[in-house]
């Protein structure tokens, strides 16, 4: 009998079970080769459309080739000189794009990081620094990250806190409007935003906000299933931290970059954060965070904050090539236009299917929920992730996200017949895994 020969995917996914600590929870046996555009291969050969822009990273797509002339240019000359004991060329042009292009007119000040939840783990601490007050307001569902920092304003799933308490504390967690299953049990619009009523008139009265430094929103909550709240939500939550004196603090790493159909979510509201986080898609790729701050928020003195390689010239030379890109192909009304069509085509299969509970979005930003029955919207875990296996088999990267979310966020410069052909896979496969059901 002939041994069966491991497939090149299969030896890198055996090598990384024996070498690579389990706490990532990896969900796709893809083993990424090359990626150009939308589409992803595998070690294998195989072709995929990716319509998780590598987490919501790759908002141009992969390897921009503007992109890649920018890094390949900045490695030859310089690949790091540590800027917090320096000064460089990249890192003041870059700060002061982002000061022009993020909401307020205010003058604001950047620092710069590697990934999201450190650009989290910067704004908690300054606005602990600033106010010189601990308590901080976050919402149920939140992500913001995994460090201690972070992972203490975060509420997303217990298996991300389990054994780590004690975390940061003076945390209060509030519902969110997660109006599918609203906390009250209510109906918008006649609902009148209870939750932010709960937050204004119960959290707010109960607390001492003169203890409390700020307060932390998604303005669309990512990791805990792309929940997009009613328009009235930021603006009440801006107008309740200017009441009682809180920062509020924006966390755009997975909205911001032009993904939800604005450069930054927060447009959609006419919202001026305090402080601004931004990673995820920032540098197209090569790892940044940064924290936007109100110039006058900034105040923190010399050695209170600061890293290696935040803000690494590589990076720095990726953000600038990519927001170049989305500015001058103006991608974020691209992502709005795409995302109406989207929005229609997974509505339509919403009205067909038995199993498509909900489907709510802005711009390349869309949440496709699953149930197992309409009426009593019990989740549909196990369907969530047969669906993702079944697009997976006709080349389609669908990453589920919540308990029981398909997300749909494929790059924003996607061409029109591949973003179709992924939506006609998607729904192939919501038909094939509903049969079962
Ligand atoms: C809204 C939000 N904040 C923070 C983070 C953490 O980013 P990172 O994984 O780069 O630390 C994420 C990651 O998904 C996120 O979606």
């Amino acid at each position: 009998m002939k041994a069966r020969v491991e497939s090149k995917a299969e030896e890198f996914i055996r090598l990384h079970k024996r070498f690579i600590m389990p706490s990532t929870m990896v969900s796709y046996p893809l083993v990424a080769s090359e990626a150009h555009g939308s589409i992803v291969k595998d070690v294998n050969g195989k072709a995929y459309i990716d319509f998780s822009s590598a987490v919501a990273v790759a908002n141009i797509g992969h390897s921009h080739p503007k992109v890649v002339q920018a890094v390949k240019e900045q490695a030859e000359r310089l690949i790091h000189f540590a800027g917090n004991d320096f000064y460089n060329e990249l890192q003041p042009k870059l700060a002061q794009k982002l000061v022009s292009i993020t909401p307020g007119n205010s003058a604001k000040k950047v620092f710069f990081s590697n990934s999201g939840a450190e650009s989290v783990e910067c704004a908690f601490k300054l606005a602990r620094w600033h106010k010189r007050r601990p308590g901080m307001i976050s919402f149920l569902g939140a992500f913001h990250g995994r460090t201690f920092g972070a992972l203490s304003l975060s509420a997303c799933k217990p298996a991300h806190k389990a054994f780590f308490h004690p975390l940061v504390p003076y945390v209060v967690h509030v519902p969110y409007p997660y109006c599918y299953r609203c906390s009250f049990g209510l109906q918008y619009p006649e609902c009148g935003l209870q939750c932010v009523s709960y937050l204004e008139d119960v959290v707010m009265e109960s607390y001492p906000m003169e203890d409390f430094a700020g307060l932390i929103v998604e303005p669309i909550q990512g990791e805990a299933g792309y929940i997009v709240p009613p328009d009235e939500f930021m603006p009440r939550l801006e107008k309740a931290c200017r009441e009682h004196g809180l920062l509020l603090i924006v966390d755009e790493v997975q909205t911001g970059v032009g993904r939800t159909g604005r450069m930054f979510a927060c447009e959609h509201y006419g919202v001026e954060p305090d402080i601004l986080c931004l990673s995820k898609a920032l540098a197209a790729g090569l790892p940044m965070g940064a924290t936007v701050a109100r110039a006058e928020v900034a105040d923190w003195q010399e050695g209170a904050h600061s890293n290696t390689f935040g803000g690494n010239l590589l990076a720095c030379a990726a953000a600038l090539a990519n927001i170049e890109v989305i500015e001058e192909e103006k991608l974020w009304e691209r992502a709005a236009h795409l995302g109406e069509h989207a929005l229609k085509r997974l509505r339509e299969l919403m009205e067909e299917s038995r199993i498509v509970g909900d489907v709510r979005g802005k711009g390349l930003m869309i949440g496709v929920e699953l149930v197992r029955d309409k009426t009593t919207r019990a989740r549909a875990i196990k369907e969530t992730e047969q669906v993702t296996v079944e697009a997976f088999k006709r080349g389609l990267i669908l990453l589920p996200v919540g308990h029981n979310c398909i997300r749909v966020a494929p790059p924003l410069n996607i061409p029109n017949d591949l973003l179709d052909r992924g939506l006609d896979i998607l729904v192939e496969a919501v038909k094939v895994v509903e049969k079962g059901v």
